[in-house]
């Protein structure tokens, strides 16, 4: 796929894929059915949810925020306290849940457009927040994403993202781990579809950062399960 220009391959297979499991992609954050790996487990992946809530409050989002890639919208009520929220993500199925649970938490004056996360940016925003995205990021284009980041933000604008480690009880019981940076996705259904996850090293993705022109980098991890970066654009 080219900046900009239409998804392809893997790239639209991923959307298809997100489109059709909209209905039990909370599933996966709330630990129900495939996606539960034990009381231990679970208590694990809730404490690193919650850690990764509190970091994500605490960066200091303010005014326009855009989040990229959106989906059902699990991060949006919490950046949607802090500024004037725009979501966007390539399918409506996704966004159609994040649209509900922003209205559940009586949050108003969100906005929602069906957007392809490589677009140009059409303005200057104060922060950028993508939830899950960034190991969806083909390993050789992270520069090239972290560079149009760069350019939705104003000086001093903050970008953050919360990602994926590798841990084996992190997916669903029947899915392995990615080959090749490609992980064959199963849902409730049966059908199953090709998704690219990358799982980057944090001091790749602050190299990356300090790379694509941002400053007062963070990367850090949860105990287990989650990968949490920040920075400020120069
Ligand atoms: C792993 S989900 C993350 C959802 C949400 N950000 C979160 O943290 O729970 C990935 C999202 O990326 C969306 N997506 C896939 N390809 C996309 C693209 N090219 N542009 C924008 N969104 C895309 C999918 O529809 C899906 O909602």
């Amino acid at each position: 796929m080219t900046a900009g220009g239409p998804p392809e391959g893997i790239e639209s297979e991923m959307i298809r894929y997100y489109a059709a499991r909209a209905d039990e992609y909370d599933d996966w954050y709330l630990r129900r059915g495939r996606y539960s790996h034990g009381p231990a487990n679970d208590a694990a992946w809730r404490s690193d949810l919650e850690a990764a809530a509190a970091w994500l409050s605490g960066r200091g989002f303010r005014g326009q925020i855009v989040e990229l890639a959106a989906g059902t919208g699990w991060w949006s009520p919490l950046l949607a306290r802090q500024g004037q929220l725009t979501l966007y993500d390539a399918a409506a199925e996704p966004l159609g849940k994040a649209r509900a649970r922003l209205a559940a938490a009586g949050v108003t004056g969100a906005e929602f457009e069906i957007r392809d996360a490589w677009r140009e940016p059409d303005r200057l925003v104060d922060g950028l927040f993508a939830g899950f995205w960034i190991s969806h990021v083909d390993r050789g284009r992270l520069d090239e994403f972290f560079g149009l980041v760069a350019r939705w933000l104003i000086p001093g604008g903050l970008f953050a993202f919360v990602d994926s480690c590798q841990d084996p009880e992190s997916g669903a019981l029947d899915h392995r781990p990615p080959e090749d940076d490609v992980q064959v996705r199963r849902l409730d259904d049966g059908t199953s579809f090709r998704v690219r996850k990358v799982f980057f090293e944090p001091s790749d993705l602050a190299s990356a950062l300090e790379r694509t022109g941002f400053s007062e980098i963070e990367v850090v991890t949860t105990n287990r399960f989650f990968v949490l970066g920040s920075g400020r654009r120069r």
